[in-house]
């Protein structure tokens, strides 16, 4: 094909007409040579098995019309009965078909044209124009179809993927069903870098230089080629090119080369997590002046070592890694991924301090990893749940054998450009530990990793911590080892793990419901006690959120942290989790339908024990005070206090001091028994004599009035930016009124919608997906999405007996 300026504007004409015959915003980008379009408009779904779908002449009319990511599950109605079981969020699974139609421009009729899907909730099959492209099991990778072969350019072609989430259950927790993450349509010329065709390492990295290596993949589907230009430059965050390689190159018809560009940086500014500084490297690629691709890879440059003795070192510096387990269900949105989503969880998790996250158990969505790039978290991409051995009835050990290899494999080809991954987990809790199949298991697998990356370790999440019964281990071929849990083993690993890099890759296990209280608070329970034990629970399925009650297997917060943070050879640990998420209900039945180890609620709102963690995990000031101050007169109040900073604390109960408390020793909290008096509880904190911070908790009368809070002031009218909707339930004087549980209803207007609903409790049977949510504990959430309308949004929260409130969110410009 042959492409010249006026062409090139043609094509750009051609693209701009295609887009708006879809009848779309202008989703397409245009990289010069090559054409990255957004494929998650206009598509038809049906519940139920349709394979009359394959064919593009099929009537659609009783199809939904629905724009992807999409979840179907968490669209549906709890009930004990799904076969997703409780612990599995207990909604709806079962098959499902969507198709779309799509015509492609005349004049691609001699690029290649793939199809890219960045993960489908599970056993997704793909037919184009009639034509089988293939099955993927496994629910959580990236693939991509050439579609080329099939396509009628100039004309209507129709795509069709089942995804049959029908085997139940799949999984120990909330997956979602359906194409729930991003899918892209590609096209290039015949000449073009790979699939994951770059990858790119840094193997010497100082403040004052940094070699910077780049592998490219190149295709060749055309016929022999002289003359082949290879340019890539590093680029930095303002967009200058910092450093420039060339390569010429003959290309043979038909034949892959691989192109090996070498870079030195004088003063690079490095990655980190305080400071994640990222540059990209753009690659070009000519046939004399035509550009027949440009292809983009992510750079960050950082040097990383774990050691046995001292942990974790990032660019020779030493670190701790304050690390958090992350399900992939984003709450009231369900599986169905958005970025905006996903930087909310991660801005959260920031300001407590997180640095480094956990994939539990799965690869996660490309944009988790491009977030983690941008705001500086250290990653570690775990690769499965289970392998042969399985944990629940069809979960992957049925694909194991014929799947494991690829799956892995194409994890690392996705993330190993990411400078915030530094280990690969080859796997969670898995039960080839406890058998010599193990070994060689272990054996394959870190192999396979090392064939794609020797830049980072390999580790994997243990549960065993006796040498001799751990066959994982044996295989002596892990690079660093993780344990979960039995935090009470940590000091003895220098020993029996001799020489051994070790991190607690999951930790605790608390259970908290936000807002709840149990007293006394210092008395430590496992809910169950055992794996038989019977407990006394709360009739409404809550838990204390004072960090006293945990899974019989894990601790509480303060037990594992005050072990990971003595011990200087524990790299760091991973908290079991970040954020509550659908399913494994723990320690209660139905209708709990969500976890209850978050250290911040499925809406998003941090319990208490967020500030132990913020008061240790960051530098700024903290003064936390709980519970709240609403309970029954002459009652006796545990209230804790989370501090640093400070070299005391002195709480007053309506300006009567009830003395002046310490932190002693290892302590990470304070605290007073209290005789309730309606009124005023104020902490103050102090260094060195001087007030550091005040805080107040205050006795709520009635409910009176909402608050309504956004967490930005306007949104992008793209249809995808959302606007997550703080709903305070307050008395008069507008103190939060702790216990209040009115409906509130939404009534929205202009350029949103309400894409999801929720109130952290994890009980609750109401669904996510309405206009009205009861408050729970004070508070409740909306989620805003815009909808394309350049107007402003204009949100009504109401509920009988209190005052309305509107919030009015404009329109980014
Ligand atoms: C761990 C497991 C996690 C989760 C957790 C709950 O053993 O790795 O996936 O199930 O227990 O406490």
């Amino acid at each position: 094909m042959k492409i010249n300026y006026l062409n090139t504007a043609y094509f750009c004409f051609a693209l701009v007409s295609f887009v708006m015959i879809l009848g779309c915003e202008p989703e397409v980008q245009v990289k010069q040579a090559r054409i990255v379009q957004n494929f998650n408009k206009d598509w038809k779904f049906k519940l139920g098995d349709h394979p009359e779908a394959i064919n593009h002449s099929v009537d659609l009319s009783d199809w939904r019309s629905l724009e992807l990511p999409h979840d179907w599950s968490i669209e549906g109605e709890f009930d004990e009965s799904h076969p997703t079981k409780p612990e599995g969020g207990a909604l709806p699974a079962g098959i499902g078909w969507y198709q779309k139609s799509f015509e492609i421009p005349a004049d691609w009729n001699e690029r290649k044209v793939f199809i890219s899907f960045d993960g489908v909730y599970r056993n997704s099959e793909v037919w184009i124009n009639g034509n089988y492209l293939g099955i993927r099991p496994f629910g959580y990778i990236s693939f991509q179809y050439d579609l080329t072969p099939y396509l009628k350019f100039g004309q209507e072609n129709s795509i069709a993927v089942k995804v049959d989430n029908s085997p139940q259950p799949n999984s120990r927790w909330y997956t979602g069903s359906g194409i729930y993450r991003n899918v892209k349509l590609i096209a290039t010329n015949t000449v073009y870098v790979d699939h994951w065709g770059t990858f790119v390492t840094t193997p010497v990295v100082s403040e004052k230089t940094a070699e910077v290596d780049l592998a490219i993949v190149l295709k060749n589907e055309a016929a022999d080629l002289d003359q082949i230009k290879v340019v890539s430059s590093i680029v930095n965050a303002d967009n200058q090119p910092v450093e420039t390689k060339e390569q010429l190159l003959k290309l043979a018809g038909q034949k892959n080369v691989n192109v090996k560009m070498n870079f030195s940086l004088e003063s690079p500014k490095l990655w980190s997590p305080e400071r994640p500084n990222m540059y990209s490297i753009q690659t070009k690629i000519y046939q004399g002046s035509r550009l027949l691709d440009t292809y983009e890879t992510p750079l960050g440059i950082r040097k990383f070592r774990f050691d046995a003795q001292e942990g974790f070192f990032l660019n020779g510096e030493h670190m701790k890694l304050y690390g958090v387990c992350l399900h992939h269900d984003l709450g009231a949105l369900g599986a169905a991924i958005n970025i905006h989503a996903i930087e909310r969880r991660l801005r959260i998790l920031k300001e407590m301090g997180v640095n480094a996250i956990r994939t539990a158990h799965n690869p996660p969505s490309p944009e988790l990893l491009q977030l983690t790039d941008r705001m500086g978290f250290i990653v570690q991409d775990e690769a499965f749940d289970v392998w042969k051995k399985k944990k629940v009835e069809y979960d992957y050990h049925l694909n194991w054998d014929q799947w494991h290899e690829r799956d892995l494999s194409d994890m690392i080809l996705r993330d190993r450009n990411h400078p915030s991954i530094m280990m690969w987990s080859i796997g969670n809790e898995i039960r080839e530990q406890f058998d010599s199949t193990g070994i060689a298991m272990t054996k394959e697998l870190v192999a396979l990793v090392k064939e794609l990356d020797t830049t980072r370790p390999v580790t994997i999440a243990l549960t065993e911590n006796i040498p001799e019964k751990n066959y994982i281990y044996q295989s002596g071929v892990l690079d660093v080892l993780g344990f979960n849990y039995k935090h009470e083993a940590y000091k003895d690993f220098p020993e029996r793990f001799k020489g051994e890099k070790v991190l607690s890759s999951e930790s605790i296990s608390g259970l908290m419901t936000r807002g709840h209280y149990d007293m006394p608070s210092d008395s430590l329970m496992y809910w169950p006690p055992s794996h038989k034990g019977e407990f006394d629970g709360n009739e409404d399925l809550t838990v204390s959120a004072y960090d006293h009650i945990s899974a019989y297997w894990g601790s509480t917060h303060e037990q594992t942290w005050k072990e990971v943070k003595r011990l200087d050879f524990m790299a760091g640990m991973f908290v079991w989790t970040g954020f509550d998420y659908l399913g494994e209900p723990i320690p209660y039945p139905y209708p709990a339908r969500s976890s209850y180890f978050g250290i911040i609620d499925l809406a998003g709102f941090p319990k208490d024990i967020y500030y132990m963690y913020q008061s240790e995990w960051t530098k700024e000031d903290v003064l936390h005070i709980f519970p709240h101050w609403n309970w029954s007169k002459g009652a006796m109040v545990d209230v804790w206090a989370y501090y640093n900073n400070a070299d005391e604390v002195e709480l007053f109960l309506n300006g009567k001091s009830l003395g002046i408390k310490s932190k002693q020793g290892d302590d990470l909290h304070i605290s007073w028994k209290v005789p309730f008096e309606p009124g005023k509880l104020k902490a103050v904190s102090r260094k060195d004599g001087e007030i550091v911070l005040q805080r107040e908790i205050v006795t709520a009368a009635a409910p009176a009035k909402i608050e309504l809070i956004g967490d930005k002031e306007a949104v992008k009218a793209d249809g995808n930016d959302l606007i997550f909707v703080t709903v305070n339930i307050q008395d008069d004087n507008g103190v939060l009124a702790p216990r209040a549980d009115n409906l509130v209803k939404f009534d929205i207007s202009g350029g949103g919608k309400i894409v999801g609903v929720d109130n952290g409790y994890q009980a609750s049977l109401e669904p996510f997906k309405a206009n009205q949510r009861k408050a729970f504990n004070g508070k409740c959430l909306v989620i805003i999405q815009s909808n394309y309308k350049n107007e402003p949004i204009t949100l009504k929260a109401s509920s009988e007996g209190l005052t309305s409130e509107t919030l009015t969110i404009t329109i980014a410009k």
